[in-house]
């Protein structure tokens, strides 16, 4: 008996096809591997990995551009991706293998916070997982990411996050990508309503553009710009030179060998306002009191040394402090680095004539530059840092002389670290012990310095990290 030949040809299995290695979605991963298996910092990670690939010929400029956008900004946007990833994964995403919630995240940041289109974001997130996680969770990644593509980021948080108008923190909170206590902080720092919040959080989810210092007596802003052509220079700091969009500043000669450095303009600005208080009697010892890595250091000290004065500059970590004294050298005058606690002063009371200490902070005032930070930070932080704060100011207060300067600075601008321990240090004083200098004079023609005497700094409204100074004069 002979069997009917069905008409249709039999399905035959697809042959295999190799994953497609794509260099710049491997490095993103092994990037974001890093930072979520052994708590690693992106900006530290992802340099080495860089350069590595860039000697091995496999990745160009604009490769490295992408991968580094593609990492900071699924850090950045972490938590809004989690809340959607978990609308699109049917069991709850702690029970997602981490390496399939890094390639996961990677693919929804392509689709919903860069412009490639869906479906190479789709594909490409497939390829990725099928290199670095095999064929059968690959199919996994695809069909969640194709649900994640069913709408866009707005879209999103519509679906997701209750209206304003119902819980505003909660809103804001997944439409920017901030944790909602964090939120809550940086809206009574700001005070105000909508129009002030907004754009703060998008600004801290914008990549900031690399900023130099031109160290006084060593280099000058005007000569920076050569080795960038797309150079500006900076708004206030007459120090500072803004590199163009992407520019690499570690990469510029004169950053190697020290006659400039890579630093924040509000933090230039915090040191030039404590070297420019004024001040009657002698002026030749400064401390800076919290010093490492060194960025204010190197400043103050180019600073002090154009004026006839010593910088002293201390740091409790001994690690630190060596990267004090390597921002130090070459200083143009007498500069030293000591290993000390600020809280419990190794000199005499009342020795130097001017005193800056820029404490550990939460650091919610540099949230652009550390994109994974706010993911980390806990508000359970607060209590042993303010408590810290406080030390170390009253030690700053005990180091100046009578009539001398002190400068509070931090990088947040948490009202429990920046007003609130300026306010109870002062109250706790016996007698009339400091008094307040109006810093805003001392920051010229910077706008919106708010009603004084401290100066609080933006990146909405400054373009700078959000840090906050305290200028306070010694008076018994
Ligand atoms: C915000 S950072 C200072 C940044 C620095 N001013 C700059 O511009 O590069 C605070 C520094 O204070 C140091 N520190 C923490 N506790 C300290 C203490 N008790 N005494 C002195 N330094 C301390 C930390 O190790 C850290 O290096």
């Amino acid at each position: 008996m002979t069997h009917p030949v069905s008409s249709r040809p039999r399905s035959r299995p697809r042959p295999y096809r190799r994953p497609h290695k794509d260099p710049v979605r491997i490095l993103a991963y092994d990037a974001l591997r890093a930072v979520d298996e052994r708590a690693a910092y992106a900006n530290l990670v992802l340099p080495p990995l860089l350069g590595r690939a860039r000697e091995a010929g496999t990745l160009d400029a604009r490769d490295a551009a992408l991968a580094t956008e593609l990492v900071y900004g699924t850090l950045r946007r972490q938590g809004t991706y989690d809340a959607v990833l978990a609308a699109c994964v049917d069991r709850p995403l702690r029970e997602v293998d981490p390496p399939v919630l890094d390639v996961l995240s990677l693919g929804a940041h392509q689709l919903l916070g860069t412009r490639i289109p869906s479906h190479a974001a789709v594909s490409s997130a497939v390829e990725l997982a099928r290199c670095v996680l095999g064929d059968g969770r690959a199919k996994f990644v695809n069909a969640v990411l194709r649900r994640v593509a069913a709408r866009d980021l707005d879209g999103w948080v519509t679906e997701l996050a209750p209206p304003y108008e119902e819980d505003a923190e909660r809103h804001l909170s997944l439409k920017y990508a901030h944790p909602r206590w964090i939120v809550a902080a940086l809206w009574d720092a700001l005070g105000g309503g909508r129009d002030g919040i907004e754009p703060l959080l998008a600004a801290d989810n914008e990549r900031p553009r690399g900023t130099l210092v031109a160290r006084p007596g060593r280099s000058t802003a005007e000569e920076l710009p050569a080795a960038d052509p797309h150079a500006e220079p900076g708004r206030w700091s007459p120090y500072a030179v803004r590199l163009a969009e992407g520019g690499e500043p570690g990469a510029l000669d004169a950053v190697a060998d020290g006659r400039a450095g890579v630093q924040d303009e509000g933090s230039q600005l915090v040191a030039l306002a404590l070297a420019n208080a004024p001040l009657s009697g002698p002026d030749t010892r400064w401390l800076d009191g919290c010093a490492g890595p060194g960025g204010k250091a190197a400043l103050l000290g180019a600073l002090a040394a154009g004026r006839g004065a010593t910088l002293v500059a201390a740091e409790k970590q001994p690690h630190r402090a060596r990267l004090v004294a390597r921002a130090l050298e070459g200083n143009p005058g007498p500069a030293h680095v000591v290993v000390a606690d600020g809280t419990r002063p190794a000199w005499r009371p009342g020795t130097f004539d001017r005193v800056l200490v820029d404490v550990p902070c939460t650091g919610l005032g540099a949230l652009r530059r550390r994109p994974e930070a706010r993911w980390r930070r806990r508000p359970e932080d607060l209590d042993g840092l303010t408590a810290l704060q406080r030390e170390l100011l009253r030690g700053a207060l005990a180091s100046v002389r009578p009539g001398g300067v002190v400068g509070y600075a931090t990088c947040s601008p948490h009202l429990a670290e920046t007003r609130l321990v300026v306010a109870d240090v002062l109250k706790g004083l016996p007698g009339a012990g400091a008094e307040w200098i109006d810093a805003r004079p001392l920051l010229p023609g910077v706008p919106e310095l708010g009603e004084g005497p401290d100066v609080q700094l933006w990146p909405h409204l400054h373009g700078t990290d959000a840090m906050y100074l305290a200028l306070l004069r010694r008076t018994a």
